[in-house]
């Protein structure tokens, strides 16, 4: 696998170098840039995950012009929510130009169990015609934690590491079953 860190903020290569990861990254941030490069890097490895910026801009549109699948964390809050269908119509237009991809999927991140916000977040998304992933990824301190200790759920102690392990699991398992 290897991943594009195309955020500004790098924080997923940051947090990789922490880490002291041997996944391979590389720092793209130009919209010509990710355009030119993601189909060479992409010939050279299984899996190509892009990190994409916050906010939306050309560099989202190219690299939703590049990617088969493009997946939108949504936190269950009306600013998210809006952020996320404004994301969601971004997809609609890259999938009308490439006349079908890429495929596209939301899924609800740091959700309070038991809110009637998350219920009502759910019935929202399911609204944009994007399918909702059922893999819901809840707040715990343990994930907040991750970047500063440079460690992922995985290497972390307690219920609640692997709790959030599960959950991350469940996610990639129905993320990876959508690929073409
Ligand atoms: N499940 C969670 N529980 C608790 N804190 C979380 C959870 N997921 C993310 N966070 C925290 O929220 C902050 C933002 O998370 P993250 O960097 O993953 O979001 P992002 O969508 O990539 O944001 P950006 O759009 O700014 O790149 C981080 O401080 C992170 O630790
Ligand atoms: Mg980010």
């Amino acid at each position: 696998m290897l991943l594009v860190d195309a955020d500004a903020q790098r924080s997923s290569s940051i947090w990789l170098e922490a880490m002291e990861s041997q996944m391979p990254y590389e720092v793209i941030q130009s919209p010509d840039d990710l355009l030119e490069r993601i189909p060479d890097l992409t010939a050279g490895c299984d899996h190509l995950v892009v990190d994409g910026p916050a906010g939306l801009s050309e560099a989202t549109r190219a690299i939703l012009f590049r990617t088969d699948l493009a997946i939108v964390p949504c936190q269950p809050t009306g600013v998210d929510l809006r952020s996320a269908s404004d994301a969601v119509r971004l997809i609609r237009q890259a999938q009308s130009v490439r006349s079908g991809p890429p495929q596209a999927a939301v899924f609800l991140s740091r959700a309070v169990k038991g809110t009637k916000l998350l219920d009502e977040a759910i019935s929202l998304l399911s609204k944009t015609g994007v399918p909702v992933l059922s893999s819901v990824i809840h707040q715990r301190q343990v994930v907040a934690d991750t970047f500063g200790q440079g460690a992922t759920v995985w290497d972390l102690s307690g219920r609640s590491a692997t709790e959030a392990a599960k959950e991350f699991e469940k996610l990639f398992k129905e993320i990876l079953g959508m690929l073409p």
